[in-house]
């Protein structure tokens, strides 16, 4: 695996590699990044992996400084995932000045995870847009456990024209459920075995609306007293539309059930599409 940090000799080893398909990552790598790896496998010729803790997407309370840096290890699980090309740049190269222009998503990225994390999507959609133009793939794969982050570049990648076809790859999850996260490392041992409820309730919803139940406030509201009562501190639980995540016209459309709640100081998402 050929490592690059400066934008101009990525873009010098990334010629005549045939299609080239991207996965984006923060690093603090774990099963499902490397899924993604070999999803993206499927859709070209040359895999490009890039780690970089991007500073713009998170607010001034949240983890940036915490966030788990393992880049020995991340650089071990890619090269045996075979991995062709990591692009990992310092700050100082990809943010060689302050950035100034962003891209700035439409409403939706004030709702949702967007109402809780203001101007999480326009720091996403702005380092995704440049590293984008650093790697010119003609493929990206993005999770879909970041179901909104997905939806994001979907759209931003569609309205601006990029010619890049965006993969959504599955979750992967613990053997009891718990969508696997970088974030659960921040989670103690009891934590750790409380987490699973999140995804049990979203199994719940999703089966109380395939069985025909269409008050969708009330199952909402169910689950986050049932979080609450274990000792989550709940964002919102929420039944969406899968096409735009607006609040559902019509529970036979298309959904997906999301959920963003903290055990202690650690805030999990997780979503299950219906
Ligand atoms: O999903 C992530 O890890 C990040 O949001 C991404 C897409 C790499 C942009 O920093």
């Amino acid at each position: 695996m050929h490592i690059h940090s400066a934008i101009a000799d990525l873009r010098s080893a990334l010629q005549n590699r045939g299609r080239v398909v991207f996965v984006p990552t923060m690093g603090n790598l774990h099963a499902g990044h490397i899924s993604l790896m070999e999803q993206a496998r499927a859709h070209g010729d040359t895999v490009v992996a890039s780690i970089f803790v991007n500073r713009l997407q998170f607010g001034p309370n949240e983890d940036f400084d915490k966030y788990p840096r393992t880049f020995q290890a991340d650089c071990d699980k890619l090269a045996a995932a075979g991995v062709d090309v990591l692009f990992a740049p310092t700050e100082s190269d990809l943010y060689p000045e302050p950035q100034e222009y962003f891209i700035e998503p439409p409403a939706i990225q004030n709702v949702l995870d967007g109402e809780f994390r203001p101007g999480h999507f326009r720091g996403v959609a702005t380092v995704v847009s440049k590293l984008f133009n650093c790697v010119q793939p003609d493929a990206a794969v993005f999770g879909k456990k970041d179901y909104q982050q997905l939806m994001v570049i979907r759209n931003m990648t569609r309205q601006l024209a990029m010619p890049i076809n965006i993969v959504g790859g599955e979750t992967v999850r613990a053997a009891d459920g718990l969508a696997l996260s970088s974030r659960n490392g921040y989670l103690s041992e009891a934590e750790r075995a409380e987490a699973p409820r999140l995804y049990r309730l979203l199994n719940e919803i999703r089966d109380a609306v395939r069985n025909g139940e269409s008050d969708l406030d009330q199952l909402e509201k169910a689950a986050v007293a049932q979080l609450t009562a274990a000792g989550w501190k709940t964002d919102y639980v929420a039944v969406r539309q899968q096409s735009d995540l607006a609040v559902p016209i019509a529970v036979n459309a298309p959904l997906v059930v999301l959920a963003a709640s903290r055990l202690g100081t650690t805030r999990l998402i997780d979503n299950i599409e219906i």
